[in-house]
């Protein structure tokens, strides 16, 4: 009886199977009404007394062993059938979000674009600008209060982080003849406190025209061509006498409010208009420090930040928006390209 005990707690011990059917004939031949297990179980009453107690001992283990495996092996089948199942390649993926373009590099885009379909080339230029290009070159008087130190960043008595990108336009003017039709976009510096209208970085987009003969009346009617195509078509420009030491005379623009069309309410403080940009004719002795004889040349100069152009277009209320990065936020701007 022992010795017939042995080679079947082998063969429990080495069967395997992956097979549902394999499994359920393994656990009926072993432990089914007529199963090997059954049949020894039933020889027990035959066993010699002295002996009852080792194969008792020996048979119990051998159910549970055989009990066990079968457990065990529907156990795993089971899993990787569940994991099958998981697995269904016909299933539709994960929603995949698609990021889309700060408004500001929409913003400086369209600006971009409008100002190339007319002609104007794009250049840009260094953020750490010596005192030439930044003040002096654009007739900045030695005692301007911008030189100070609590609108610029100096990084050294000589050299700071541009407050505009006009320096560009001294480079562009410094290397090239007129005619002069270009843009300059960038990020500009100052020493200003952070608050819902101002921020110590911005963006700006300046632009410079130089030829024969340019007048006023260019520069308005150039101006007049960007509010609509930014704001669009039913949108009215007006410009104020103002003051740069780089351009004379010098105005600033306003636009008709977009909220009540120029009717007066509180987004435009019921003036009927919202400011944009600084403009002006440049200063013949700017022209004579890069090099281009104000006898023959005339030229009109404009700059705008991206970020006030960003937030008149949108609606927005708090610059610091723009720099937070918050998603809530960011995701309200899709754009086409
Ligand atoms: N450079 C001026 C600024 O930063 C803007 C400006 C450019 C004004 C050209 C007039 C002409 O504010």
């Amino acid at each position: 009886m022992l010795i017939k005990v042995d080679p079947i707690m082998d063969e429990v011990n080495s069967f395997n199977s992956s097979d549902p059917n394999e499994i359920e004939a393994f656990r009926i031949k072993m432990l089914g009404k007529k199963g090997i297990i059954t049949g020894l179980l039933a020889e027990f009453r035959n066993v010699p007394i002295e002996h009852k107690k080792e194969f008792g001992q020996k048979i119990n283990l051998l159910k549970k062993a055989a009990q066990d495996k079968v457990v065990d092996l529907k156990a795993r089948v089971g899993n990787s059938e569940s994991s099958k199942r998981d697995l269904d390649l016909s299933m539709s993926g994960e929603p995949f979000e698609l990021g889309s373009r700060h408004p500001l590099s929409i913003v400086r885009k369209d600006i971009l674009d409008i100002f190339t379909r007319i002609g104007f080339s794009i250049s840009e230029g260094p953020e750490i600008e010596d005192d030439f290009h930044n003040f002096t070159a654009l007739n900045f008087p030695e005692e301007h209060p911008a030189r100070d130190m609590q609108d610029t960043f100096f990084i050294d008595k000589d050299i700071a982080l541009r407050t505009h990108t006009s320096s560009v336009q001294v480079r562009v003017m410094e290397g090239s003849k007129p005619p002069i039709r270009t843009i300059s976009p960038g990020r500009v510096f100052r020493n200003e406190a952070i608050s819902a209208r101002a921020h110590c970085i911005f963006h700006q987009v300046e632009g410079l025209y130089i030829e024969k003969d340019v007048s006023f009346a260019d520069l308005k009617q150039t101006l007049l061509y960007f509010a609509k195509e930014i704001f669009g078509e039913e949108t009215e420009i007006r410009l104020r006498p103002s003051y740069f030491p780089f351009t004379e005379p010098s105005a600033e623009v306003d636009v008709s409010c977009q909220i009540c069309s120029g009717k007066g309410c509180n987004v435009c403080k019921n003036t009927g208009y919202l400011e944009i940009m600084g403009c002006g004719m440049v200063d013949p002795n700017v022209l004579e420090n890069c090099g281009i004889d104000s006898s023959v040349y005339s030229g009109f100069a404009f700059g705008m930040g991206i970020e006030r152009i960003a937030m008149l277009k949108y609606q927005v209320n708090d610059l610091r928006h723009f720099f937070e990065n918050d998603l809530r936020f960011l995701k309200q701007f899709k754009s086409a390209h």
